[in-house]
């Protein structure tokens, strides 16, 4: 159900500390994160190999973890260098947990669920607008009780912004205007839509304040995806017939992490550069986010109530719109892929659009 090979945010970089372990669970499997003394990140199995207790009940050492049931002490490779109930013994080599290759990068911190050796950083998506300088950036985090995919629908799907966030980001005479466009990339795929010679945004206009902002606008929205869960909304409004960077540009990350098969971590951002000197433009931008994206979880969880325990609503046969070509395209992708990881159909690593 999950692809493992891949890299996942786990964290914003912020949540883990040196002073308490965070204990997170992704792809179903129970995780503990804490930085060492020298300030890199480790990620451990969050379960004693002893009796089983969460390594995250414990105390962080100058070691690694200290387990809070017996003491028994872990590095941040897994291995368990005390064992102070009995300091005579030899210590176990059984006694070690599993370690997960992490990049601290972006302001985020990456995880690789699969396989150690197949672990290559170049592969971590492209997120540099936020630890730009030129660029400023606000990340954020909240649970969705839903499954991750059906966040990718909601964000490939990008009609809806019309409807459920009329009021913040869209309007509902725009949609039928719009031109969309789905093109394939190296490693998923991108979702164009375009919005020519509208009306600005409906509160953008209060932060906006250009003159050709004051006209009618185009706007954009392009809806990038890598697989298997990780987007960039590139969004903004320019003169009509003009260029982007003549324009207002946001670049919105979106990190859909599956917690378990019915439950998701969002890591979700803004970063912006018009008036970056100014902080409370990048402050409206990250509230209007907040904002729109309880609207979107008000829906996903609905629409996962609705389904029950199921995760996979393509095998519930859902009808599907013109809209949903992206989403459909890229569930078809990651289907693939994880097919292909576990042994179930030949092919070569890495994506196809087939
Ligand atoms: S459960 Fe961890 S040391 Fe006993
Ligand atoms: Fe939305």
């Amino acid at each position: 159900m999950f692809l493992k090979n891949a890299w996942y945010v786990a964290a914003l970089a912020r949540e883990v500390t040196r002073f308490a372990p965070l204990a997170r669970k992704l792809l179903s499997e129970d995780v503990v994160f804490f930085r060492t003394h020298n300030g890199t990140i480790a990620a451990l199995e969050d379960r004693c190999p002893h009796r089983f207790a969460p390594l995250s009940m414990g105390r962080m050492s100058s070691n690694g973890l200290v387990c809070g049931y017996h003491g028994m002490e872990f590095n941040p490779s897994g291995a368990c260098v005390a064992n102070p109930t009995q300091p005579d013994e030899p210590l176990n080599p059984r006694a070690c947990v599993r370690s997960y290759p992490i990049v601290e990068r972006h302001n985020l911190v990456w995880i690789w669920m699969g396989d150690p050796d197949l672990a290559e950083e170049e592969t971590i998506p492209d997120y540099r607008w936020y630890d730009d300088p030129d660029w400023d950036a606000d990340l954020q985090y909240m649970h969705i009780k839903g499954n991750y995919l059906l966040l990718l629908d909601n964000l490939f799907d990008l009609s809806h912004v019309n409807f459920v966030h009329g009021d913040v980001l869209g309007s509902s005479d725009r949609a039928p205007s719009m031109v969309h466009k789905t093109k394939h990339t190296e490693s998923g795929l991108v979702d164009m839509w375009l919005s020519p010679n509208s009306p600005m945004v409906p509160g953008w206009a209060a932060v906006v304040s250009d003159d050709w902002a004051q006209e009618n606008v185009d706007f954009w929205m392009d809806m990038h995806w890598q697989a298997p869960s990780n987007m960039m909304l590139d969004v903004g409004v320019m003169p009509v017939g003009g260029q982007r960077e003549e324009g207002l540009q946001i670049m919105s990350l979106d990190g859909l992490t599956p917690e378990t098969a019915t439950s998701t971590h969002y890591f979700y951002g803004t970063a912006q550069s018009y008036r970056k000197d100014d902080r409370s433009v990048l402050a409206f931008w990250a509230k209007a986010q907040t904002y729109a994206f309880e609207q979107d979880k008000r829906v996903i969880e609905a629409v996962q109530e609705r389904m029950g325990d199921s995760w996979d609503i393509l095998a519930m046969n859902p009808i599907i719109n013109k809209g949903d070509k992206a989403s459909m395209l890229a569930r078809r992708s990651l289907a693939k892929l994880i097919r292909q990881e576990q042994g179930l159909e030949a092919g070569a690593k890495g994506i196809t659009h087939d």
